[in-house]
């Protein structure tokens, strides 16, 4: 269970849910500070004291106390320009011209259950799981007030934090930064974890030390981004998979975020998440109020295995919504890497007749079905069909598909326009743009500006008029390129730097309102693969394409690294040709296999090429799968091994019965070591099949099982297990 409390003695906030806890505390003249996060303190006697001493230089709010200073106190919500020389949360360009705010201590309230934030995803409870403290402050000068709110769920090691400004007075102000968090840790030896990457190498695990100084995990890009991810962690010195603490935050938000990590002179580590503010700033009038997205911040004192592991199952619970959350997800053919532009309805059928004797369940049509879309160039915006290539529409094309027993989907991009497209012509004004400057193109293509309600209308209306067109059963919402120029014609000068956030707040109504009325349409969000892959997004679309790399080598550290924060269910994952499409690669089918296998499972090559043999191993691989795929998707994930050379990943069924490990080897030796692999998370005293063989739980954790000499490169070894008794 949850609680949170104030004690009206020591004025002291404790906010504490399964094993962690979280505390605050009002100080001096209504200041709040932050005394702690971590693991649980059932009893806590004022153990935190906020060291007062007299500092050179850490001025002092008050002349008769040299020794308080607020550059030297830990905060719960920073701003600049007071004594504090750090980076702040909050910066307010006020009527005065200034950005000097001073917030105090107003009120507080605890409720059950969470308040909604308009506009944005986030994470979502029953009135009963779920319990928050809202802390106000007030600016001691202006009629501005601070909401800082804190979530805790039952059973979850989890808080989620927001922080709200509202305007009382009677003058407009200026936002220019809000973070939904910070923390400010003590003087801890912590090292930091990201998710840094690239297009086609998405959230690779980056570890490294905290030096002093400042440093930013950020995206300008316009979307959350392949080059970082809206997720940091905090860690121990020698925090691995299994011990240790780990402190992580992770944004529900898909636009540009920054993460700023600063170790001051004295060794204390000062972190935030929010919006970005370098691209950033809101006019905010009277009586008005803006509110920052959510950020999730978790906690674990045994690794970062268990880390993972609550907040994969927090998402799939509380984050991910709607009629295919707790389905199995369809085993897919996309035609992507099968024919890129050139189909016609001939070639779909043949790959559709070839799949579905293969067992597949959903048969995606990628780009090029619209417009005179036959290359990249032109397009995008033209939602209608092009009957040159389809000449019985999308309705032929998906009623075929149906008759084979499978499901029908298609890809498009409806936050994009080509410069050579019906849509372009008609409206030029249209997209994101600098009144006489140069529009860079990326992909032959501009954006579209979602922060004009008028454009958002026409991407609604469009892509209902395609999903009611025919039968479809999924889309794939892909966005490839980032902002430039990235302003709206339809704000005055004052407002243009809300573009960005309004693009992000105009996308999430335009697919709130989709998905409210096409239910059974299960959504992938895609942007050049893993562009996008945060959050904000999974509330919306519950699966995601994990990156457009498949080649199943490179997608061990992109499925690594996205499974610290994000859940197998989440993480779309295919088979494809050899040699691979991107890097040229060439490994065998099974490992392809097994290495998508971790997450949901297709296929993203011309199958009608395929041989007898290969279409007989893919048969038998999407069988395997079936019988497989719960573990995978609604299972614990254990990261067994991430070296250099061999990689292992196992997963635990939600009844805990069965067992599911893929071990990795990348390159082949002479003389190979013996390799042994320890599993993790059984019952001690429970007794485990494999084929006709049985382990004892213990036996399989502190001995392990031998893997067999694999020779070659790339080779992969897959074994399931059952459990089939428990000793007394
Ligand atoms: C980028 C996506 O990531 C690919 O899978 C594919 O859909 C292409 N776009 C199509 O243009």
């Amino acid at each position: 269970m949850s609680h949170i409390t104030f004690n009206e003695n020591n004025r002291v906030f404790h906010i504490a849910s399964h094993g962690m806890s979280y505390i605050m505390q009002l100080f001096k003249e209504d200041y709040l500070v932050h005394l702690y996060w971590g693991k649980e303190v059932k009893n806590y006697n004022d153990s935190f004291k906020v060291g007062l001493v007299d500092r050179a230089f850490s001025p002092n709010p008050n002349a008769e106390d040299r020794t308080f200073s607020l550059d030297t106190v830990p905060l719960e919500y920073p701003a600049f320009g007071n004594t504090d020389f750090r980076t702040p949360s909050i910066r307010l360009r006020m009527k005065d011209g200034t950005h000097i705010t001073d917030f105090r201590y107003e009120s507080h309230k605890i409720i059950s259950g969470k308040e909604k934030l308009v506009g944005y995803g986030q994470t979502y409870a029953d009135k009963e799981d779920v319990e928050t403290l809202v802390i106000t402050l007030k600016d001691t000068l202006y009629n501005l007030y601070l909401d800082l709110s804190y979530s805790v769920f039952n059973n979850y090691p989890i808080l989620t934090r927001h922080s709200v400004i509202r305007n009382e007075s009677e003058d407009t102000i200026y936002i220019e930064k809000l973070s939904s968090c910070n923390i400010d840790f003590r003087n801890e030896n912590l090292e930091l974890i990201h998710l840094s990457g690239a297009w086609g190498n998405e959230r690779e695990l980056t570890r490294q030390s905290i030096e002093k100084g400042n440093f930013i995990i950020d995206s300008k890009r316009g979307s959350s981004s392949h080059h970082h991810n809206p997720f940091v962690a905090l860690v121990d010195k020698g925090t691995n998979e299994t011990s240790g603490n780990a402190y992580a935050l992770n944004l529900v938000y898909s636009g540009d975020f920054s993460s700023e990590i600063e170790k001051d002179s004295k060794g204390n580590i000062r972190t935030n998440m929010g919006l970005n503010p370098f691209t950033f700033t809101w006019k905010l009038d009277s009586k008005t109020q803006f509110s920052s997205p959510e950020v999730v911040m978790v906690f674990s004192s045994s690794g970062l295995g268990s880390l993972s592991r609550d907040l994969h199952h927090f998402y799939r619970h509380h984050l991910i919504r709607g009629n295919h959350q707790h389905k199995e997800r369809p085993i897919l053919i996309n035609n992507w890497e099968a024919t890129y532009f050139n189909f016609n309805e001939e070639k779909l059928k043949n790959l559709a007749d070839v799949s579905s004797n293969l067992g597949i369940e959903l048969f995606v049509l990628d780009d090029g079905w619209f417009g005179k879309r036959n290359n990249d160039d032109s397009s995008l915006g033209d939602w209608f069909v092009n009957r040159e290539k389809l000449p019985n529409g999308l309705e032929g094309i998906s009623d075929y598909v149906h008759k084979k027993n499978m499901s029908f989907g298609i890809w498009v991009e409806p936050e994009m326009i080509s410069v050579n497209s019906e849509l372009y012509n008609k409206h030029p004004e249209w997209c994101l743009q600098v009144e006489g400057r140069r529009k860079s193109e990326s992909r032959n293509q501009l954006i579209l500006d979602l922060a004009n309600p008028q454009v958002c209308e026409y991407i609604y209306e469009s892509m209902d008029s395609v999903l009611t067109s025919a039968k479809i059963d999924y889309i794939k919402w892909d966005m490839n390129r980032n902002m430039t120029e990235a302003y709206s014609l339809t704000l005055p000068y004052e407002q243009k730097l809300e573009t960005a956030h309004r693009y992000i707040m105009g996308l999430y109504d335009v697919i709130e309102r989709l998905t409210k009325k096409h239910p059974n349409v299960l959504f992938e969000s895609c942007s050049g693969g893993g562009g996008r892959f945060d959050p904000g997004m999974l509330y919306f679309m519950p699966q995601v394409w994990t990156s457009d790399n498949t080649d199943a080598i490179a997608r061990l550290a992109i499925q690594n690294g996205t499974s610290m924060a994000y859940p197998a269910i989440s993480m779309g994952a295919h088979v494809s040709a050899i040699p691979n499409h991107q890097i040229q690669r060439v490994t065998d089918l099974k490992t392809r296999g097994d290495v998508a296998m971790a997450g949901t499972f297709g296929y993203e090559l011309d199958l009608t090429q395929c041989t007898k043999e290969e279409q007989t191993e893919i048969s038998q691989q999407v069988k395997e799968y079936k019988k497989l795929r719960h573990i995978v998707q609604f299972g614990d994930l254990y990261r067994l091994r991430y070296e250099n050379n061999e990689v292992s990943w196992q997963f635990i069924s939600e009844d805990k019965t069965e067992v599911l490990v893929t071990f990795v080897k990348k390159l082949g030796m002479a003389q190979e070591p013996f390799m042994r692999l320890k599993l993790d998370g059984l019952d001690e005293s429970s007794l485990y099949q494999l084929d006709n063989k049985i382990f004892g739980g213990d036996e399989l954790m502190n001995i392990g099982l031998d893997i067999p000499n694999m020779d070659g490169d790339f080779k992969t070894y897959q074994i399931y297990l059952k459990k089939v008794q428990t000793l007394k």
